[in-house]
């Protein structure tokens, strides 16, 4: 223990969560006010100030403060011993359209409540803290996910980089519209020779804790996700006169297919299947699409669960073409295998749980994040707490302070048992 800690071992550190409370607050009113909900999407006007205002934060609670290349804020609190690998916690300040006030958001403050809570009781870790809020966690129109987490890792491809949205924008213009340096990204890259743990809190967004009564919830692993589009080729002929039985309606093969990326997730266990849009180049009622696009998704918990349901998409498109005389084609985008958080780190932070006062229950995420792409640095845990009702990614999404509290209660322990373990 250094200096500070002497003498309170067993004491535990409480977090002063009516700055939480006012962080939370406060960025959502950097939200845009033409989207609905509190939406502050990666690299936006908004999220560029509310990444600002985290860097001041972090600031005032004496860190260093550092932007990297794709515009990750990086605070630094450098530990007693110099040698000693960095404890990194963290999460994503950005939200998808439309959504909430605590996804990532609380991992955010949670994260610099630590080095508040530890600068305000004068005690020093012997490891370096290292907070993170990563760029871009929720993705954005080029189809990239975990972009700032990505680069930290070494895996935001020139791929990645080069995607174009609709408008042919790429993720590196975003990025650079924003004021960062992607043609700089290998800089970003850590070492995980430098790095001992990441640790994240983060709402559950799911109904799993609420369900059981449980305050605390310990991550397992986190999903794959794997990314489709199917494009289906019709053909182009008049609405009033094509007799139903000989047409080659591209609409009705999309539509047919959505249904089957239902059928074929729910039949899985634990898995789940997802369309986000049906689209076509024709939206006229008087006239039969020759084309429609299929976007979706699939995630699972295990790599296995993720070949099953892309095998059985593969399987099911010769027959959704032969019923409605189409050709269809399918590619496959990115897939980010499932992630399997450390198993020993899972289990200090179980026992910091305890040693605060409450039981933690294990449970998989369905939704991804950070620590997807930290568990290839560095051993990854994650801390949940519950979500009212279960919803996420919508403006109603809700966790109540007492269980924010918790949980920064929680990562402020782990982090100091982390610390001396
Ligand atoms: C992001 O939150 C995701 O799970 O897609
Ligand atoms: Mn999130
Ligand atoms: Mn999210
Ligand atoms: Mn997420």
């Amino acid at each position: 223990w250094a200096d500070g800690r002497e003498g309170q071992v067993s004491a535990t550190i409480e977090p002063e969560i009516g700055w939480v409370q006012e962080g939370l607050d406060h960025l959502a009113t950097l939200v845009d006010p033409s989207l609905p909900g509190w939406s502050r999407t990666g690299f936006s006007v908004q999220d560029v100030e509310g990444r600002h205002w985290v860097a001041q934060q972090m600031r005032a609670a004496g860190l260093s403060t550092h932007v990297d290349a794709v515009g990750n804020v990086i605070g630094t609190f450098e530990g007693t011993a110099p040698a000693a690998p960095a404890i990194v916690v963290g999460s994503h300040s950005d939200t998808v359209p439309g959504g909430g006030r605590f996804d990532g958001i609380v991992g955010v403050l949670g994260a610099i409540e630590v080095a508040r809570a530890l600068r305000r009781t004068g005690t020093r870790l012997t490891h370096e803290l290292r907070i993170v809020d990563f760029a871009n966690e929720e993705g954005n129109p080029q189809g990239v996910k975990l972009v700032g987490s990505r680069a930290i890792a070494g895996t935001l491809g020139h791929d990645h980089l080069q995607a174009t949205d609709e408008g042919g924008v790429s993720l590196a213009d975003l990025i650079s519209r924003a004021g960062h340096s992607p043609e700089k990204v290998h800089t970003c890259r850590w070492d995980r020779a430098g790095l001992a743990a990441y640790l994240e809190l983060h709402i559950e967004q799911g109904p799993v804790l609420e369900r059981n009564g449980a305050g605390i919830g310990v991550v397992t692993r986190v999903c794959g996700i794997s990314t489709f589009h199917l494009d289906v080729h019709g053909r182009r002929d008049h609405a009033g006169t094509t007799p139903m039985d000989t047409r080659s309606d591209a609409m009705c093969c999309g539509a047919a297919a959505v249904l089957a990326v239902q059928r074929i997730a729910a039949a899985g266990s634990d898995t789940v299947g997802t369309v986000g849009a049906l689209t076509t180049t024709s939206p006229l009622t008087n006239v039969i699409s020759n084309f429609a696009r299929v976007t979706g998704e699939f995630r699972s918990p295990h790599m296995a669960g993720l070949r099953a349901l892309a095998e059985e998409l593969e399987a099911d498109i010769p027959r959704l073409d032969a019923a409605h005389r189409t050709t269809s084609s399918l590619s496959w985008g990115h897939t980010d295998p499932p992630a399997v958080m450390d198993r020993h780190l899972s289990d200090v932070v179980v026992g910091a749980a305890a040693t605060v006062g409450h039981e933690a229950v294990r449970l998989y995420s369905g939704a991804t994040h950070d620590s997807v792409q930290m568990s290839q640095l560095a051993p990854a845990g994650m801390i949940f707490v519950p979500s009212a009702g279960g919803r996420s990614h919508c403006p109603e999404e809700w966790t109540e302070l007492t269980d924010i509290e918790r949980g920064v209660r929680v990562l402020i322990q782990a982090v100091l048992d982390v610390d001396t373990g």
